[in-house]
């Protein structure tokens, strides 16, 4: 049974200790509390993060943890880590952890160990990336495969796609590297016009192995390799990724080139599954093994760390803190780094797949804002976009800065004038300049109010030493960590996206009535007239 947030005791106390926070300045919480800095930072599995430029008092984050342990927060943790189905509508596990759990370890789900199962994968995964990387694996005319195409989307692309840019450094530079996910046939025309069929390997990802815009790309793929090689080469340049290898079998993949993960396993949580297939070729089995370890050094930090030194259970308690009682619709993710261009879109699917949401587990309304919208874009771009809002705009966008102290590049002025910035926004987001200030500095009275920077905007400043797959790893592994504390607290089920299945459904339909298969379905006025258009104008010439 899972209460509604907005009946817990825990929830409404924060309600009134908001009103005593509400009028508080990050200027006068930091000139009255010497020791706050020292108290809200912390260090979990190499990410230091300063959590003192939150609109928290001691007393709010004392509240906040209490919040988390009303409403369970680590006990559904530990049934998450048992192996329980807590994602309840689709009745599975949610067992991501597993992926990345050492080779000694052992768990065992309904009597099965899921971790040899895992390591089995990553074995025969770790065979392919060594075999394509040293050239022993090659195509039907004996040329090396020197480029991945990964055909995926949602979950089986944004992962791959962000840690392939991520890690750049990491990347065997002889591989060229594509990623296909949009249905747009100018997506796969564009990925492709470049390639020689002979030196390329498909690797098609999808957890169902249904999905609409994967499948229909891998058959054109799948037609591009036959055209340019014959039918017998398709079982050397193709490979699947995915949970129902029966369906990967029915398109023409054989078992032996077929990598398979599990129910368990959510889209936006299987970058560490044999999803991660084309970035274990692109950076080596070597690194992917890092990278495990940095999803799961901070899967021993969320388990073991007290809620008030738990990184993940803080960043989740605050995001929450401020969608459900600040009112904030969004949260800015601002890496500073050109690798992580990718990191924003991302953290989408995983915040707002998992969190966008209206009813409790019960099916109950539940009572509080959900999910925010996530955005970002890598600084000092973003300063030059859409900071102008952060800075001066109505609402409050609370922001996580990701700062990398020590770059891949020899570029040392760069670097530091892009750390300079990363520590400046955070700092005129925290404290502002006042108009008093303003005129200090000769600034016309007729401007003053346009240029009053007014502060108090929130910001989590995350640094992590260099940009390494460990890193990576954990980075990843703490954001989905801050999803679940969410998805606890607000009593939702952080692993179900029913909500994209009606458009699926829908353009079925209306993808029907333009190939003449479709039965002459009712539609609302506008739908009916878009489609009526479209085919006129398609058909037009
Ligand atoms: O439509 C949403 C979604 O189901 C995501 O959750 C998932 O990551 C994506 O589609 C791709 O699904 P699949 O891996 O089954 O092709």
């Amino acid at each position: 049974m899972t209460t509604p947030l907005s009946d817990s005791s825990a929830w409404q106390a924060l309600g009134r200790h908001h009103e005593k926070v509400q009028p508080l300045h990050l200027r006068t919480l930091f000139a009255h509390d010497p020791g706050r800095v020292e108290r809200m930072t912390l260090d979990a599995a190499g990410i230091h993060a300063d959590l003192s430029k939150h609109r928290a008092t001691e007393e709010t984050m004392q509240l906040l943890v209490a919040l988390a342990r009303e409403r369970g927060v680590e006990e559904r943790r530990d049934a998450m880590f048992r192996g329980e189905r807590v994602n309840t509508t689709e009745d599975r596990a949610a067992l991501h952890v597993a992926l990345r759990m050492p080779r000694d370890r052992s768990l065992l789900v309904e009597g099965r160990d899921v971790v040899r199962d895992v390591h089995e994968v990553l074995d025969r995964m770790s065979a392919l990336a060594q075999a394509v990387r040293s050239g022993d694996r090659t195509g039907a005319t004996g040329r090396p495969l020197r480029n991945l195409v990964n055909v995926g989307i949602g979950g089986s692309d944004l992962g791959p796609a962000m840690a392939a840019r991520a890690l750049r450094p990491y990347v065997d530079r002889g591989l060229t590297l594509r990623f296909v996910s949009n249905v747009d046939g100018a997506a796969v025309i564009e990925a492709t016009r470049d390639l020689d069929p002979a030196e390329t390997l498909v690797i098609v990802c999808s957890k169902t192995f249904t999905t609409l815009e994967t499948m229909t790309n891998a058959r054109t793929l799948r037609a591009w390799i036959v055209d340019a090689l014959g039918e017998e080469a398709v079982s050397r340049h193709f490979v699947a990724v995915s949970t129902a290898l029966d369906e990967v079998a029915a398109f023409g993949i054989e078992p032996d080139h077929a990598f398979g993960f599990w129910d368990w396993v959510g889209g936006r949580y299987s970058l560490d599954s044999a999803i991660g297939l084309s970035t274990m070729i692109a950076i080596g089995p070597e690194a992917f093994g890092e990278l495990l370890a940095g999803f799961h050094a901070m899967d021993e930090h969320f388990c073991e760390a007290p809620l008030e030194a738990n990184l993940p259970a803080l960043s989740g308690l605050l995001a929450v803190w401020y969608r459900g009682v600040f009112g904030a619709q969004a949260r800015a993710v601002l890496p500073y780094d050109e690798s992580l261009a990718r990191f924003p879109a991302y953290l989408q699917q995983l915040c707002m797949e998992s969190l966008g949401k209206s009813v409790t587990l019960d099916g109950d309304p539940v009572g509080a804002e959900t999910g925010a919208i996530v955005f970002g874009e890598p600084g000092t771009n973003g300063q030059h976009s859409f900071y102008q809002l952060l800075h001066q705009g109505t609402s409050i966008v609370p922001a996580d800065l990701i700062v990398v102290a020590r770059p891949a590049h020899a570029l040392r002025h760069h670097h530091d004038l892009l750390v300079a910035n990363a520590i400046a926004q955070a700092e005129a987001l925290a404290f502002g300049q006042s108009a008093d200030e303003l005129r200090a500095e000769g600034v016309p009275e007729a401007l003053v109010p346009h240029r009053v920077m007014p502060g108090n905007r929130p910001t989590t400043t995350l640094v992590v030493e260099q940009l390494t797959p460990f890193a990576l790893g954990a980075l990843v592994a703490h954001y989905e960590h801050d999803v679940l504390t969410q998805g606890v607290v607000l009593g939702v089920d952080p692993f179900d996206q029913w909500g994209v299945e009606l458009g699926k459904r829908l353009a079925g339909a209306i993808g029907a009535t333009f190939t003449g298969d479709g039965t002459t379905a009712r539609r609302d006025a506008s739908t009916e007239a878009l489609v009526r258009r479209y085919l006129t104008l398609r058909d037009a010439r």
